[in-house]
């Protein structure tokens, strides 16, 4: 009779605390079945006196049990409602999700790309070549014997034996003829290295060799050549103009020269006002150059020019110090 009372109470109290979902009415269900005064656990105590005493000691142990139990669902439901207070609100799934910072291409590389698409399109090989290099394919294959007096002007950093870092790309034209008969049509591009150090020189910097070889070659085919690249790489008509100039491995020899990108010709403080930007150096294949590879000059002619990408970055994007290259500061990195 009154065990089933116990059942009874238990029931309802799981009803109960299921129900109450804030505090205060769960201190209300707590009042009611362990309150001191009003409890129903009061009722029970009470009915306890009313036994015949062999049956009072069981009976206690199962109120005492009840309580116990009682207390422990209140806390526990107590914890819970706190907890679910204390916790984050449940996720918004309408919110914008939180974007991860994605590398971004070096406008090294980026200027490299557009200028290798650039030569593809015209039917170009890209080559390639070391850059621990022998002083036989920087200098001497190019015309420029250890007396030559245009060693002095690339300051070059020599390794052990003969090796060195290479000075420029033109290299690349030698191992291309060693390795390739004509026709040829390539350009490489490539890190090369000087002792060098200024707002627009950096020991390490990029250039671009090119190098057409093949019968009836001109400098014709070589002056429309760069004026169709430079409009593509920087989507403006403009100008190319050659001045006479010297290198040991191009017979003439020219610099190039480009209306300036900037003020269309106009003048401004990047091309000190003359409307023109030198951009490069360029020429037809000195015949003592086919003489090293064993190209026939008879037969055949060529052009080659060479051109720093850091330079072209530089114009393209507005920047006015080589260093920011290679600084890795991502203010600088993420404008690209
Ligand atoms: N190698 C030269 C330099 O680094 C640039 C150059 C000039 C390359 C004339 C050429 C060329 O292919 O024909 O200064």
């Amino acid at each position: 009779m009154h065990l089933e009372r116990i059942e009874q109470i238990r029931r309802d109290f799981s009803r109960d605390i299921e129900e109450a979902s804030t505090e205060s009415a769960l201190l209300e269900v707590k009042g009611q079945y362990v309150g001191k005064k009003r409890g129903v656990l009061q009722e029970l105590m009470a009915a306890l006196k009313t036994l015949p005493p062999e049956e009072r000691r069981a009976f206690g142990q199962s109120v005492n049990a009840l309580k116990q139990e009682l207390e422990a669902g209140v806390e526990a439901a107590l914890g819970r409602i706190r907890a679910a207070r204390n916790a984050p609100p449940p996720v918004d799934v309408t919110l914008p999700g939180i974007r991860p910072d994605l590398g971004t291409i070096h406008p090294i590389s980026r200027v490299r790309r557009e200028i290798e698409e650039i030569f593809l399109s015209m039917g170009y090989a890209v080559a390639s070549g070391p850059e621990v290099e022998d002083a036989y394919h920087n200098f001497e294959a190019l015309n420029t014997p250890a007396d030559h007096p245009s060693r002095d002007i690339q300051d070059t950093f020599y390794l052990e034996g003969d090796l060195l870092l290479r000075t420029q790309t033109s290299p690349v034209q030698i191992r291309t003829m060693e390795a390739r008969k004509p026709p040829i049509k390539i350009i490489a591009p490539g890190r090369v290295f000087r002792r060098d150090d200024d707002v627009s020189h950096s020991p390490m910097f990029f250039q671009v060799e090119g190098l057409v070889v093949d019968e009836g070659i001109t400098m014709a085919h070589l002056k429309g050549t760069l004026a169709h690249f430079y409009a593509k790489l920087f989507q403006k008509d403009v100008a190319v103009r050659f001045r006479p100039s010297y290198f040991p491995f191009t017979e003439p020899s020219a610099e190039t020269d480009l209306s300036c990108v900037l003020c269309d010709g106009a003048g401004c403080p990047v091309c000190k006002r003359t409307g023109w930007l030198e951009v490069g150096g360029c020429g037809m294949v000195d015949p003592a150059v086919f003489g090293f590879v064993g190209i026939d000059p008879e037969r055949y002619t060529g052009f080659a020019f060479g051109l720093g990408i850091d330079r072209m970055a530089m114009l393209k994007y507005g920047i006015d110090h080589i260093r920011h290259f290679c600084d890795n500061d991502l203010r600088f990195l993420e404008q690209f």
